[in-house]
């Protein structure tokens, strides 16, 4: 069989598209060249904002059009959209835990292999999250937090720490892993010519122990995505990040303190419910001062069933944008 995957989203959804695609090849199937080539089409989605989901349902459309003129094309749909909505005349559709079982439903009952020897290799350490950040879906399309147990978590590290220049530690929290510092202390005095990072960071959870951690040990990245999300209080308190601006500043202090070339990135959402000009202009000054090494930045987009969706004073659409384009062009001449 011959088949294409096509990935939208996050760093969770690498690693699993990733995973997908070395069993495929284990099994025997080949990557096509091209989608009029393929007999099978897999989307492993994203709907974290509107944009990522449009973008997909349109990609999805052409490919059912290609399924008209060749019947035997297989279309497959998994994770974070499917486990949001229904999407009508495709052969597959799995939510995000049952993602892997795509592969055996394209025909093929495998046993897991080792992961192939790769320059960068991703490890989740938990799964879903339930921070209920009042904007984000990610709650309710990845369900309730899981921790991965250790023993795992272990043997994945252990196939990969030989080869493996970049090794990702992966939730939607790091944080919220149980002692999170000791973990990673323990992985960065493994054996192996590797340099060990983690994806995302939460301010509310985010320890002090580990800068300490990543200070101690070469093996850790001295890199950081810490989400910010927005410069001003009062919007912080609305979105539910449990954490103030002086919080998040106070971490940034003791990061470049014990780190001196720490290279600290960030998101940031721009029009949130509420949020008004000197609102936006607060997180302007924030942004100004931290002086990220980069920031990705999002127009506010509205995400049925989240409370901000069901929030007063929506910012209008094309303010969200301004303010995000103004914020992009701010960054762009910082850095
Ligand atoms: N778990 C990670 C990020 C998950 S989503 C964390 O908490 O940091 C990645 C980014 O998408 C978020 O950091 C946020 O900036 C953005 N995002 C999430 N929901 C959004 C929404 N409804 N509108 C705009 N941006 C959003
Ligand atoms: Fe979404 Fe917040 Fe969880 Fe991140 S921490 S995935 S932004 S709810
Ligand atoms: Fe998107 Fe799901 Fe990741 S919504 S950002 S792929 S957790």
């Amino acid at each position: 069989m011959k088949f294409i995957i096509k990935n939208y989203g996050c760093q969770m959804n690498v690693n699993t598209a990733a995973k997908i695609n070395q069993q495929l090849l284990a099994a025997g199937h080949v990557v096509a060249e091209s989608d009029e080539q393929a007999d099978a089409i897999i989307f492993n989605t994203c709907c974290v904002r509107n944009t990522a989901e449009q973008k997909i349902l349109s990609h999805i459309a052409l490919a059912k059009q290609l399924k008209q003129k060749n019947p035997q094309l297989k279309i497959a749909v998994i994770g974070c959209l499917s486990a949001k909505r229904k999407i009508h005349g495709v052969d597959i559709l799995l939510g995000t835990e049952d993602a892997m079982n795509v592969v055996e439903k394209l025909g093929e009952t495998l046993r897991p292999l080792p992961p192939e020897p790769t320059s960068t290799a991703y490890i989740d350490i938990t799964y879903g999250c339930e921070n209920y950040c009042s904007y984000c879906i990610v709650p309710f399309v990845r369900g309730k937090l899981r921790i991965r147990p250790i023993e795992e978590i272990r043997a994945e590290f252990n196939q990969v720490k030989d080869t493996a220049k970049d090794i990702y530690l992966l939730g939607q929290n790091v944080n919220a892993y149980p002692n999170f510092p000791q973990l990673l202390a323990k992985l960065a005095q493994q054996s192996g010519d590797f340099k060990l990072h983690f994806l995302s960071s939460h301010p509310k959870d985010f320890d002090i122990e580990t800068i300490k951690v990543m200070a101690k040990y070469p093996k850790i990245a001295h890199d950081i995505h810490l989400p910010m999300q927005c410069g001003c209080d009062k919007i912080l308190k609305l979105m539910n990040r449990k954490y103030t601006v002086a919080d998040y500043k106070n971490i940034i202090r003791q990061l470049r303190e014990l780190i001196p070339d720490i290279h600290i990135t960030t998101d940031i959402i721009c029009g949130f419910p509420g949020e008004t000009d000197e609102d936006f202009e607060e997180t302007v000054k924030t942004v100004e001062e931290i002086k990220f090494s980069a920031a990705y930045i999002f127009p506010y987009s509205n995400r049925t069933g989240t409370v901000a969706d069901k929030m007063e004073n929506q910012v209008p659409f094309r303010t969200r944008k301004a303010r995000a384009t103004k914020l992009v062009e701010i960054m762009r001449k910082m850095s």
